[in-house]
């Protein structure tokens, strides 16, 4: 097996071979995210330079219920999926035949969106004669910032903000992780669809409230940002029963006021968190990822905070912070470089969490 080289900000990778397998700068993967409501397809090569990537977002169909639908997702997923990676290799420009190996999210996530990926990609993988990648979702997450900045260095501080998780994670190279904080309660996004939700401002929550905030005041109403001054982890439902009862207390109030204070409330702990979590461990940059690292406030205060704190801050784009397959194909080749493939008897896991240290 040949050894990797870190040189400086330049990554070097040499050929290695895990189980047979080869992986280097020229292995094509092809990706699939379906663990939750977006169906997607994507081709990376190398782990770093993404070809093609499409998503179909199921928005639309979960929108009249207010949330995903688990039942209704399966479905969509199972008309969506062939589509969408047909749809990745014409826009790749490259015959099936050119594809190296099928990384696909086994976890976590809703069980029966995660089959369907799961179930296309082994099957994928039998018939090309192609090694199979199980990937957790989590993990492509972090991975996610290294597609637009390979140049990326460890220790890297990302804040993992999502629907279902709220993390401070130390990436100490790769495949190396340590929780440095998480939510104690609600995650950051599950606090804003619940808000959006309340306010009536409709489905998915958090664009909602990010649009109704653009024309409201964000000093209107002081809500309380819970755990600001101790330690890293975060607590967003106690500001959820604050917005609630402040709007039954007031129901006159703006809703683009309260949105708009929510919505700073929830970032001021953000980045305040971030800086602090990048202080601690001397963190060479401080990256941002999951649907949450969409929002407009966050991104501006993000950008700010690093530039105080003197740290490299990256901003992935946000086609790639929420869900994706890019993210899947990339972490799927520093998985198939490091382990191997993934055993074909190998299922979903709904619960599946990050590999820690
Ligand atoms: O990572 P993601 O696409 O799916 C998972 O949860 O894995 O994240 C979805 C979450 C939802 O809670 C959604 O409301 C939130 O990200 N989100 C936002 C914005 N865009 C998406 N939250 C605040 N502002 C946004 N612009
Ligand atoms: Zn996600």
């Amino acid at each position: 097996m040949t050894v990797n080289e870190t040189t400086g900000n330049e990554t070097t990778v040499n050929e290695t071979t895990v189980n047979e397998t080869t992986v280097n700068e020229t292995t094509m993967i092809l990706g699939i995210e379906t663990s939750c409501d977006e169906t997607a397809a994507a081709l990376v090569m190398g782990g770093y330079d993404v070809i093609s990537s499409t998503v179909s977002s199921q928005v639309d169909l979960h929108a009249q219920f207010g949330g995903v639908v688990p039942e209704i997702a399966s479905r969509a997923h199972l008309d969506l999926l062939n589509p969408m990676i047909a749809l990745a290799v014409v826009e790749a420009g490259i015959s099936e035949e050119r594809i190296d190996a099928v990384a696909c999210t086994v976890g976590p996530g809703l069980v029966g969106a995660l089959l369907v990926g799961v179930s296309a990609a082994k099957a994928l993988a039998l018939t090309w004669d192609v090694p199979f990648v199980g990937v957790n979702h989590m993990e492509a997450h972090l991975y996610a910032a290294f597609l637009e900045d390979p140049t990326l260095e460890f220790p890297l501080v990302v804040l993992l903000v999502s629907g279902g998780h709220t993390m401070l994670i130390e990436m100490r190279n790769h495949g190396e992780y340590r929780m440095l904080g998480q939510t104690i309660d609600d995650a950051a996004g599950e606090a804003f669809d619940k808000v959006a939700r309340f306010l009536g401002l409709g489905y998915p929550g958090g664009p909602a409230v990010d649009r109704e905030a653009m024309h409201g005041d964000s000093e209107a109403i002081r809500f309380p940002r819970a755990m600001l001054n101790e330690g890293l982890n975060f607590s967003f439902s106690g500001l959820k029963t604050s917005v609630i009862n402040h709007v039954r207390k007031h129901p006159d109030v703006s809703a683009a006021d309260v949105a708009a204070s929510f919505q700073a409330a929830v970032v001021d702990v953000l980045v305040t968190k971030a800086r602090r979590a990048a202080e601690q461990v001397g963190a060479r940059g401080l990256v941002l990822g999951g649907g949450v690292a969409a929002n407009s406030l966050l991104r501006e205060r993000f950008l700010t905070v690093c530039t105080d704190a003197g740290i490299h801050g990256f901003l992935p784009s946000r086609e790639l912070c929420t869900d994706n397959a890019a993210m899947i194909a990339a972490a799927g080749w520093h998985r198939l470089r490091s382990d191997g493939p993934t055993a074909l008897d190998a299922g979903a896991y709904p619960n599946l969490r990050l590999p820690l240290l």
